[in-house]
């Protein structure tokens, strides 16, 4: 049998926390043959109810659960962990300013970031969840410098999984059959969704989903705008955000970043800018990846004609102004 992985789910009591939890134990996110122990770290207001989580986990007696760690000492939860999903953050309510959300939350991981440092595995891979989830990444990584840049991403997995849910709808398709979409920036409303180089495979081999949408105004017009708008429609039904769907994202976001991508296939992930497509280095930006041996690589050489070229600088220029915005919070 495998060594087991530790996995840290931060905001283990919340929302998320309680829809991703029994996917890790189940072995969704690392597979069906992966022993893990959970580290779930939550605030002292959320004790209570983080411990009733684990009691949950150890009534559900999953085969692959060899431990559960439940505290609200972060250095504590951060000890030796190989996998860190950083769900826990300071949620904007009514009547706040942007400004005070993110100095909230650049507070948070920046100490966040300190403990991992210290604590964590040596090849601890970070995944954030949190919003504003790129800056939030960006703080981490900024004040993590020993952990490796490659090392520290965010998720934008779950903006291009509702990508290839729109184009299925449209297209009567299987998600097997569909694949590339691209979602390129902020996970915000200015992400750009991208189906340019996104093929769809039918019974006379594969075709560009721009072709056999053939609807140039559905897919440069409502198409985006639901992409962009989905947190906010699933918010408006459900009166909660969309914890499943995030769970889902979260665990394809590591799985393949662990397990690698299939052959011809790329994902979405929020990334560490290397000027790859004339994004600005530096920045926390989803690019299309794929993933080997525990390694992603930004797939280069993608034609981007204006109207994308448009909209991803736009996306970037809002995580140059969210940069700004944070490191304005920490002086
Ligand atoms: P929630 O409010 O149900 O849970 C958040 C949990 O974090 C709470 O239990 C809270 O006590 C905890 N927490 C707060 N500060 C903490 C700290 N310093 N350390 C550890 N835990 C802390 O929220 P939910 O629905 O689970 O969402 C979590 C975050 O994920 C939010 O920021 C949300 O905006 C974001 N999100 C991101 C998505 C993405 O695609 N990137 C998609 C959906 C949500």
């Amino acid at each position: 049998e495998k060594d087991p992985v530790r996995v840290l789910v931060t905001g283990a009591a919340g929302q998320i926390g309680y829809a991703i939890v029994p996917m890790i134990a189940r072995g969704v996110m690392l597979g069906l043959d992966q022993p893990v122990i959970l580290h779930l770290l939550d605030i002292e207001p959320a004790a209570e109810a983080l411990n009733g989580v684990k009691m949950e986990l150890i009534d559900a007696a999953f085969p692959l659960l060899k431990g559960v760690v439940a505290t609200t000492d972060v250095v504590e939860a951060c000890k030796d962990v190989n996998i860190a999903i950083m769900v826990g953050g300071f949620p904007r309510k009514e009547g706040m300013e942007r400004k005070d959300v993110m100095s909230k939350n650049v507070s948070i991981y920046k100490a966040q970031a300190a403990a991992l440092e210290q604590h964590a595995a040596a090849d601890c891979k970070v995944l954030v969840v949190a919003n504003p989830a790129n800056t939030n990444a960006l703080v981490l990584k900024e004040f993590a410098p020993s952990i490796p840049e490659k090392n520290i991403t965010c998720l934008t997995r779950l903006d291009h999984n509702r990508a290839l849910g729109q184009i299925l709808e449209r297209l009567n398709a299987h998600v097997s059959d569909v694949k590339n979409v691209i979602i390129w920036g902020n996970h915000s409303s200015t992400q750009y969704p991208d189906v340019n180089h996104a093929t769809v495979t039918t019974s006379s081999g594969g075709k560009l989903v721009r072709e056999l949408v053939a609807d140039d105004n559905w897919l440069n017009t409502d198409f985006i705008a639901t992409v962009q708008q989905r947190g906010a429609a699933i918010i408006k039904a459900r009166k909660l955000s969309s914890a499943l769907s995030a769970a889902s994202a979260a665990c394809d976001h590591i799985r393949d970043w662990v397990l690698g991508t299939p052959k011809g296939t790329w994902v979405s992930m929020g990334v560490y800018s290397d000027g790859s497509y004339g994004i600005q280095p530096g920045l926390i930006y989803s690019f299309p990846v794929t993933c080997e041996k525990g390694q992603w690589s930004i797939v280069q050489g993608l034609k981007i004609d204006e109207f994308s070229r448009k909209k991803m600088d736009a996306t970037a220029n809002e995580l140059i102004e969210e940069k700004s915005l944070a490191y304005s919070c920490l002086n």
